[in-house]
């Protein structure tokens, strides 16, 4: 398959940005007035909304003439929209973007349309051979996250998984994407199988559904499934971000919900699992540390486009920084809050069971149960910490809106 094609209308300094997107394996084309049509054939736009009005509105024209070219575009805190340029299929960013910003959210923006990145070498990964089977359904997919380490995304992600299927009896998939540490099979008593690592010397056709399927295993007490990237630190260098985005695909087709645990950090594999997610999860402590770590996340987060799918997760909730202060500092409203309790969290992890099974009476059993909520009852009643905070005038394009 050919390079995704992306036209740049931009201004100057351009370069950095293209050396970017070619190492990321895009085609960047520069925009030509001389040339105006060749602006309808590309995959991606992305138009500097402080270029001359009618520059701005020439491009945006040919952009939508053919085909609604899902388009980029870059303001400024004051730049001003001419009337008919900006719709739903259209997302905003602010400048300046650093080029891996614009890469990352352009990589964003094709997986939720469906496609696949391109792969390092700059081919294509074929649809074809990524996934055969039949579309059976959309999961959605949530995935936990927290830049810090030892928050508790783990004992979210199970929990959440375990509950949701309590709450849905729908097919629910954990899908352990903390490659190289995290080990979800070894809190949640389920027999061991392969994980992803063991396809390591297969090619993308080989990574097939029946492939995938083998892989699973089910959590017999709740009848929750678990895909892992395996379970050898030395082997996480076999699983790629095309691996993780196929095995995905397949979750998404046969599950009604994927919950990925993902890794503290901003590797390409935890990018990529948080750009495909409907939701993020971020999980967060009331500690300064833990805080830091999050406003800075969020700051990237907004920064790709993601910023408005993110919902905060207090764990350990009834210690250390006010619930209100958080919220304010973060600027997002808390979701949900999970108590802590740490001899009933040892206890159920030692065992292999959740503690939504284990202890269903305790109050971290119910928190846990209210986090999945979210996402099984989404129009639920939301808790008191609510912020209100201003809209910029922009955030009627909507960042998503055109979510495949
Ligand atoms: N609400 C809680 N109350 C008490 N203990 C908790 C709570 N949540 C998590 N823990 C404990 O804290 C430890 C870290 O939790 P967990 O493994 O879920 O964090 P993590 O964010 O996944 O860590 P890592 O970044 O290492 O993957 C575990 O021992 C877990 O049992
Ligand atoms: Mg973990």
């Amino acid at each position: 398959m050919e390079r995704p094609t992306i036209l740049l209308a931009v201004g100057a300094e351009t370069d950095a940005h293209v050396e970017a997107l070619q190492r990321a394996g895009f085609e960047p084309v520069l925009f030509n007035p001389e040339d105006p049509d060749a602006t309808s054939e590309v995959d991606l736009a992305v138009l500097d909304c402080d270029l001359a009005p009618a520059a701005i509105q020439s491009v945006y024209e040919h952009l939508h003439r053919t085909k609604s070219t899902p388009t980029l575009l870059l303001v400024g805190e004051n730049t001003e929209l001419p009337p008919s340029v900006g719709g739903s299929g259209d997302e905003v960013a602010l400048k300046p973007i650093p080029p891996e910003a614009l890469v990352y959210r352009l990589q964003a923006r094709l997986i939720r349309t469906g496609r696949h990145l391109p792969s390092e070498s700059g081919a294509w990964a074929s649809e074809e051979s990524l996934s055969s089977a039949p579309i059976a359904g959309e999961g959605h997919v949530v995935s936990v996250f927290a830049p810090k380490g030892g928050v508790g995304k783990t004992t979210i992600a199970v929990n959440m998984a375990v509950a949701l299927r309590q709450q849905t009896r729908a097919d629910v998939l954990l899908f352990d994407a903390d490659v190289g540490v995290g080990n979800v099979t070894a809190v949640l008593d389920v027999p061991v199988k392969m994980g992803l690592a063991d396809l390591f010397d297969s090619p993308p056709e080989e990574w097939t559904d029946a492939v995938f399927e083998q892989m699973v295993s089910v959590h017999a007490e709740s009848g929750v499934k678990v895909l892992t990237w395996g379970s050898d630190p030395a082997q996480s260098e076999r699983v790629s971000v095309d691996l993780l985005l196929a095995a995905m695909k397949w979750a998404r087709n046969h599950h009604s919900y994927v919950i990925v645990d993902n890794h503290p950090g901003y590797d390409d594999r935890t990018m990529a699992m948080l750009a495909v997610a409907h939701e993020i999860f971020l999980v967060v402590t009331p500690e300064v540390g833990a805080m830091r770590n999050s406003s800075q996340f969020l700051e990237l987060a907004r920064e790709l486009g993601l910023g408005t799918v993110i919902r905060v997760i207090v764990n350990r909730a009834n210690h250390g920084i006010r619930l209100q202060d958080m919220a304010t500092a973060l600027g997002l409203p808390i979701s949900a809050t999970v108590v802590s309790n740490g001899p009933k969290a040892i206890i159920s992890s030692n065992e292999g069971h959740p503690v939504v099974t284990k202890f269903p009476r305790e109050k971290i059993a119910n928190d846990l149960h209210g986090v999945a909520r979210l996402i099984s009852q989404p129009n639920g009643p939301t808790p008191g910490t609510e912020l209100r905070a201003a809209r910029k005038w922009w955030s009627r394009l909507g960042p998503r809106a055109s979510e495949a």
